[in-house]
């Protein structure tokens, strides 16, 4: 089993939800000792937010690219193989600003490739990376204003994943957590028990 961790979160030491996809991941190889680990730290490597001078990457002739943009098409086709070959996705998302932090979109924008992760048919768009499983650290400072909705930011990575053919998504949330610090004590507790219940699939038990 090949695990993709992915953090966001520009909190460093600070962020709860790097804490927390870090014990997912121990969580997981618990249960699959032998289970390969890429882990890809958005902050310390954030990727370009995508451009006009670097749409070349993305498709069509890749020859005459100049050197940026050779070195942005490798670090571009790294993080397309990593995402491709992951059996299980674990993501750090912390809500700013009612979205997702924009690492985590321009990550996006590179992985999100017509022909390599996605394709259009005349029936619609279908997703490629098949058969993977993502489990979402979801943190923010407030709450979700009802139990049964995705939150905001929550909203964007469901989507983006669906869209690439990842249907079997696991929530597990810390919020509340600039509350107070009981609030942000039960958020955190909250996530851990969500962590502690991941079955050997990789999803909360029921
Ligand atoms: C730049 C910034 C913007 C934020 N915007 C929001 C927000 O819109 N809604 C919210 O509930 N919390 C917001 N927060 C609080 C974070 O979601 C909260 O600190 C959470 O812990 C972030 O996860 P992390 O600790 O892994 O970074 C924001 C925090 C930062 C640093």
């Amino acid at each position: 089993m090949n695990i993709l961790q992915i953090d966001t979160s520009v909190l460093g030491d600070n962020s709860v939800s790097r804490t927390l996809t870090a014990e997912v991941v121990a969580e997981l190889r618990k249960q699959h000792p032998d289970a390969t680990l890429v882990v890809r730290d958005l902050d310390k490597e954030a990727p370009a937010h995508l451009s006009n001078s670097l749409l070349p990457i993305l498709g069509g002739p890749k020859d005459g690219l100049d050197a940026i943009q050779q070195a942005e098409l490798e670090r571009t086709e790294t993080w397309l193989r990593e995402f491709m070959e992951a059996d299980v996705l674990v993501v750090g998302v912390p809500q700013y600003n009612f979205s997702i932090p924009s690492q985590l979109k321009a990550w996006i924008d590179r992985i999100a490739q017509a022909g390599r992760t996605f394709r259009y048919t005349e029936n619609g768009p279908v997703g490629l990376a098949t058969g993977k499983r993502a489990i979402v650290v979801s943190s923010r400072g407030g709450v979700r204003p009802s139990e049964d909705a995705l939150d905001l930011h929550e909203v964007t990575v469901d989507t983006v994943f669906r869209f690439l053919g990842i249907t079997d998504i696991t929530y597990v949330r810390a919020h509340g957590l600039a509350l107070g610090q009981q609030a942000r004590e039960a958020g955190v507790a909250a996530a851990r028990t969500a962590v502690a219940a991941l079955n050997d699939e990789g999803k909360l038990a029921a």
